[in-house]
């Protein structure tokens, strides 16, 4: 089943179960995880969002660093009509969003960071974005990429309790979203091997991962050029 047979209700649905962690976390918990990030914003940097259905994390991101520009990216209209309409309701001059495939992610004019948050593992060609997000960035750029904290193999997740709940997530939406273009259908639980690993496939030359507080279901995923 693509994307679409579950709008418009997938929309709200994610905005609830993202929105929450966003406003506790983003700049106290997640931002401050990757080095010189924040003083990086603070000064002024170009940063991307790519997946950012409500668009969320780029009004957040949008009015605590004024200096900087944040544009989000995401292929569903209805996600980011909302996202506009909050950017205008804090009256951000530095939001943007774009109805956008992000394997087409613009390499020029490049981006300091890119953030993905929870948008890698349902891709229809995740390898494809990744290496569009390293051609983007500068060349000290850093992905920012949120995703779920577990193994690759089956196996290894049998002592995580949410593991359950994560692959019938991953048969009941993440998987099926890709497949039905004929995509490489990661899922959910694609885990933090293969994760490394295609980051690396990719061109990013470090990969550091992180756990985000008070989040038992995501890891960070720091990931340089260099
Ligand atoms: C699991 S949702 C996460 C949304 C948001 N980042 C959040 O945390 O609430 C994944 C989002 O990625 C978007 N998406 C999937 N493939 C995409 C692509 N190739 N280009 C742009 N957006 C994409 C979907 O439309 C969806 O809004």
């Amino acid at each position: 089943m693509p994307y679409e047979e579950f709008r418009p209700e997938f929309t709200t649905v994610m905005d609830s179960m993202s929105r929450g962690l966003l406003d506790g976390q983003l700049l106290e918990g997640i931002v401050p995880l990757v080095d010189g990030l924040a003083d990086r914003l603070e000064r002024g940097a170009r940063a991307a969002d790519i997946g950012c259905g409500t668009g969320h994390a780029v009004n957040l991101l949008a009015r605590a660093f004024p200096r900087s520009t944040v544009v989000g990216y995401d292929l569903a209209g209805d996600a980011i009509t909302a996202a506009r309409a909050e950017a205008a309701a804090w009256e951000l001059t530095n939001a943007s969003f774009e109805i956008l495939d992000v394997t087409a992610l613009p390499p020029d004019p490049p981006f300091d960071v890119v953030f993905a948050f929870d948008s890698i593992h349902d891709q229809v060609d995740p390898a494809g974005v990744l290496a569009a997000v390293r051609r983007a960035l500068t060349p000290d750029g850093v992905f920012a990429m949120m995703d779920i904290k577990a193994a690759t193999r089956l196996e290894d997740n049998l002592d995580n309790p949410l593991a359950p709940l994560l692959y019938a997530i991953s048969t009941l939406h993440c998987m099926t979203v890709s497949l039905a273009h004929g995509g490489a259908g990661l899922g959910t639980v694609w885990g933090r091997e293969l994760a490394c690993e295609m980051l690396e496939d990719a061109g990013f030359g470090a990969v550091t991962v992180h756990d985000v507080p008070d989040d038992p279901l995501d890891s960070l995923y720091v990931a340089r050029l260099t």
